[in-house]
C-alpha cells in the first residue's frame, strides 16, 4: 500500500464506501480516531491486524449508529438497553453476547461467543458508518504499543503508508478510549475505565460496577481460546504427519500429502498468504471441530506477517485446559 489518500469531513460518503469495499480508513470518533474496517469482512480485519502491527488478535469495537443496529449483533438485555439509551451516541462500549445472526467475524471478535458495540458520538464517524451501511471494527488508529491519536496527524505518524485513507475532523473531544462495560452474566462490569466516568454509569445501573472475571479481562488468556469457545477436539501443532481420527488444518501447498490422510480438511490459506489464513482461523477451526474428529493436526505457520498472532493463537488453542 503506497500512499494514504487524506480526506476531510466533506468527504464522508466517499470513505463509507471504501470501507464497503474492504479498505482501511482511519477516522475520528468523539474519544481518538479509530483505524476502520468492514466488521464484517475477514479480510478486511486481517488487513487491519496487519497495519496495526497487532502482535495478536484482541477482539474489536463494533461501531455502529443506533441502539437498534446494536440489537441485529448483540443480545441487549434491560441493563444494556437503560445503557445504551443513557449514553450512546457517546464513549461508552457494551460487551454483550452475540446475536445468534451476528454478522460481524469470527475475526473480529477473536472468535468469542461475545461482541464489544458502541455508537460513537461524532458526525464524520456517524456518516460514514451510514455510508458503508454495516458495521464498521475500529481500534485506536495508532502502531500497537503506541498511544492512542487524538488527530489525524497522529495517525499518519504512525500509519502513513499502511492503510488507505485517513479523514481529518479535527482534533477529538474526549481524547481517551471508551469506557467498556461488559454485560454477559448477573453483574454489569468495568472491564476498561474511559471517556466515561464509573460514577455516572452507576448512577443509571442503581449498583456498583463489579470486576472484571478474568476471563473478560483478559479474554484470551493462555490455556484457552475462549471457555465456551476452546475447540472440544485437541489441537496439535506443526504436523509433518496425521493419526488416526486427526483433522488437518493446512496451509500452503500439502506436499506431505496430509490431506488424503485426514478425516477432515480445512486450509487456512491454499497459497500461504498469512492475511487470508487469520481471516480463516477462527472459522476453520470451529469447522473441524464440528466434525467431531479427536484431533485437529496444523501444519507448520511461519512467523512472519500476521504469522505470529495465529501461531499465538494456535498455541493457546493447544494449551492444557483447565
Ligand atoms: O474509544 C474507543 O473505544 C476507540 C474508538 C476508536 O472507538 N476504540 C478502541 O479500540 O479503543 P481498541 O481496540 O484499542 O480497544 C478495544 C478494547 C480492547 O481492550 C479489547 O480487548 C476489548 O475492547 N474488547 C473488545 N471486544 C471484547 C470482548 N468481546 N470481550 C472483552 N473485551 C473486548
Ligand atoms: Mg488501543
Amino acid at each position: 500500500m503506497a500512499t494514504t489518500r487524506r480526506l476531510t469531513a466533506d468527504d464522508a460518503a466517499e470513505a463509507g464506501a471504501l470501507l464497503a469495499s474492504g479498505k482501511l480508513v482511519a477516522f475520528p470518533t468523539e474519544t481518538v480516531y479509530g483505524l476502520g474496517a468492514d466488521a464484517t469482512d475477514g479480510e478486511a480485519i486481517a488487513r487491519l491486524y496487519a497495519a496495526k502491527g497487532r502482535p495478536s488478535f484482541n477482539p474489536l469495537i463494533s461501531h455502529v449508529t443506533s441502539l437498534a443496529a446494536a440489537e441485529a449483533l448483540g443480545r441487549i438485555s434491560a441493563t444494556a438497553r437503560a445503557l445504551g439509551e443513557a449514553f450512546w451516541p457517546g464513549p461508552l462500549t457494551l460487551v454483550v453476547p452475540a446475536t445468534e445472526t451476528c454478522a460481524v467475524s469470527d475475526l473480529a471478535r477473536a472468535g468469542l461467543g461475545s461482541v464489544a458495540l458502541r455508537v460513537p458520538d461524532h458526525p464524520v464517524a456517524r456518516a460514514l458508518i451510514e455510508a458503508a451501511d454495516r458495521p464498521i471494527a475500529a481500534p485506536s488508529a495508532n502502531r500497537s504499543g503506541r498511544v492512542s491519536p487524538t488527530t489525524a496527524a497522529h495517525v499518519l505518524a504512525d500509519l502513513d503508508g499502511r492503510i488507505d485513507a485517513v479523514v481529518d475532523g479535527g482534533p477529538t473531544a474526549v481524547g481517551l478510549e471508551s469506557t467498556i462495560v461488559a454485560l454477559l452474566d448477573d453483574a454489569p462490569r468495568l472491564l476498561r475505565p474511559g471517556g466515561l466516568s464509573r460514577a455516572a454509569i452507576e448512577a443509571v445501573l442503581g449498583r456498583p460496577l463489579e470486576e472484571p472475571l478474568k476471563d473478560e479481562a483478559a479474554p484470551l488468556a493462555p490455556g484457552r481460546l475462549a471457555s465456551h469457545y476452546a475447540p472440544t477436539a485437541k489441537v496439535r501443532l506443526d504436523a509433518e504427519d496425521i493419526f488416526e481420527g486427526e483433522a488437518y488444518l493446512g496451509f500452503g501447498p500439502d506436499r506431505l500429502g496430509l490431506r488424503a490422510k485426514a478425516v477432515a480438511y480445512e486450509t487456512l490459506s491454499a497459497s500461504g498468504d498469512t492475511i487470508e489464513a487469520a481471516a480463516r482461523l477462527f472459522s476453520c477451526l470451529r469447522a473441524l471441530d464440528a466434525t467431531g474428529a479427536t484431533a485437529i493436526a496444523v501444519a507448520p505457520i511461519p512467523d512472519h506477517g500476521l504469522g505470529e498472532a495465529i501461531r499465538d493463537r494456535l498455541a493457546r488453542a493447544a494449551a492444557p485446559r483447565g
